[in-house]
């Protein structure tokens, strides 16, 4: 699906999310049936167009690096989606926070940013969800360090104790049911009671 941009992706070293994970997405995405969807981590629009084409939701999506922001505008405009598109070129916890503010609820979030920041979200997102909604994380193994037993790398270890610490909130949280499915890099699905 979307090869020129996978191959677009591979040569530029740009991460988009592995093929068992996209599909295991665009899955729980066609059985929400969401209206609307958050995403964290735009990259270039490739997740975002496999969420789009699995649902006629609205998107709204999240990007601090500005070039991958342009592209993945190109790249909406390329499959005739962009207007179904918001794309928020900025940080996003500054983005989340003003979204929650303003009141904004959505119906699917796919947290794909930066993955030591997933526990600060963690708030800001059980408010962005509606009840009965899905928030669907990437990469929440990050590379198998979470699970290790061995001590973590100076450079890998406030990512991971960070991840530990969102795993260990979304699962005694009374806001969420959920699950942790051991694919390609972890993914975690959890449903907001
Ligand atoms: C794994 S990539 C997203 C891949 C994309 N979801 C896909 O599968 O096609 C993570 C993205 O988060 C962006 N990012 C990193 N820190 C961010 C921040 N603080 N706010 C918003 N985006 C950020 C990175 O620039 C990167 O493009």
């Amino acid at each position: 699906m979307f090869e020129e941009i996978e191959i677009y992706a591979k040569e530029n070293f740009i991460p988009i999310i592995r093929p068992k994970s996209r599909q295991i997405l665009m899955d729980e995405v066609k059985k929400a049936s969401p209206s609307n969807i958050l995403e964290i981590g735009s990259a270039i629009g490739y997740s975002g167009l496999c969420m789009l084409f699995a649902s006629s939701a609205s998107l709204v999506t999240i990007e601090k690096d500005e070039g991958r922001a342009n592209m993945a505008r190109q790249n909406f405009g390329r499959y005739n989606v962009a207007e179904r598109v918001q794309l928020i070129n900025d940080d996003a916890l500054k983005v989340l926070t003003n979204l929650a503010e303003e009141g904004l609820q959505f119906d699917f979030v796919f947290l794909d940013g930066p993955k030591g920041q997933y526990h600060k979200y963690l708030p800001l997102l059980t408010k962005l969800l509606v009840k009965g909604g899905t928030l669907f994380a990437d990469n929440v193994s990050v590379m198998g360090l979470v699970d290790s037993t061995e001590p973590i790398a100076h450079k890998h270890r406030t990512m991971v104790v960070n991840m530990r610490k969102f795993l260990s909130d979304v699962s005694s949280s009374t806001q969420f049911e959920s699950q942790i499915l051991k694919v390609e890099d972890g993914i975690l699905i959890a449903k907001r009671k």
